[in-house]
């Protein structure tokens, strides 16, 4: 699909970082945007500031209601859904050993299961229509695990399945999916734990930007692209990775220290 002024799209997690970079990219392109998160004044604030109209909707992807209220009032709104992007996400690294279940549980209610949420909301929409795409925000972390980010590289490998599994489902309605895996990306994600991510880590200021991500996620959604690595660096581990995890092992070793792949061995 083309994106333009025509183009009615609802992103997920767009009050902050990734999505509200696609927002803006989204707007810039003459978009009509559903701003979808919990910080209604981040939201109301973001629609102000884009040109064109815009729909801030708080919603909560963890609830399903929630969520199905928010595509369905962006629908009344906006008279349809082509775009759908499933991206919010929370993320708490922590050995397993020490983390506790509910940051599990909230991660799996957000990141897995808000995906899910958010799909089956727009999916009836775009199947009755005969066409739009869907956007699913996973993670390198999705393609190969990381040590201190067992559930969270869970969450996103259930994404990356998911996804897949529903690009081949909706062939022959119209209705495409791309799957997109950023590398460290330099948002918020992790500012509420900055003071204890693992030494491999390397987001923070040096990190890829959102507004380069954003450009090539429209990229990709025009190319009706199956995957969207950024950087290419999550691509050659991701694929290293499948072929030979102990290869992939050594080169994150030498790339980010003995702390990215500390088992030695098969
Ligand atoms: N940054 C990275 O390095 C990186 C790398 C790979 C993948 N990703 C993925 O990219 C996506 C966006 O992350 P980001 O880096 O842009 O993080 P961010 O700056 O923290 O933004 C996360 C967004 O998700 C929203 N959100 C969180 N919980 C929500 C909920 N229950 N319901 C609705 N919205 C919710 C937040 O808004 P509210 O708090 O207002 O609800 C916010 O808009 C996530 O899925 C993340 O896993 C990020």
């Amino acid at each position: 699909m083309q994106i333009g002024s025509r183009t009615r799209a609802f992103v997920t997690g767009a009050s902050r970082g990734i999505g509200r970079s696609l927002a803006h990219a989204l707007a810039q392109r003459g978009a009509t945007v559903g701003l979808a998160a919990r910080s209604t004044s981040a939201l109301e604030a973001l629609a102000a500031e884009l040109p064109g109209a815009h729909h801030p909707l708080t919603c909560d992807v963890a609830l399903p209601a929630s969520i199905a209220t928010a595509v369905e009032d962006f629908v009344a709104a906006a008279g349809g859904l082509d775009l759908l992007v499933a991206n919010a996400g929370i993320a708490h690294y922590e050995p397993i050993a020490e983390q506790g279940l509910e940051m599990i549980e909230n991660m799996t209610a957000v990141n897995w299961l808000g995906t899910v949420h958010t799909v089956q909301a727009a999916l009836p929409y775009l199947l009755e229509q005969g066409r739009g795409h869907i956007v699913v925000m996973s993670s390198g972390a999705g393609l190969r695990g990381f040590p201190g980010a067992a559930a969270y590289s869970a969450t996103k490998a259930a994404q990356r399945m998911f996804a897949e599994a529903l690009r081949h489902e909706l062939a022959g309605s119209g209705v495409s999916v791309t799957i997109v895996y950023p590398g460290e990306i330099r948002t918020s994600l992790h500012d509420h734990e900055r003071g204890r991510m693992p030494e491999w880590y390397r987001g923070g200021p040096d990190a890829a930007s959102p507004e380069a991500l954003a450009k090539r996620i429209l990229k990709a959604v025009e190319r009706d692209s199956r995957h969207l690595h950024y950087r290419p660096f999550v691509k050659g581990m991701g694929m290293l990775h499948g072929v030979s995890p102990g290869a992939a092992d050594r080169v994150l070793r030498r790339l980010r220290g003995d702390s990215a792949a500390p088992r030695r061995g098969r």
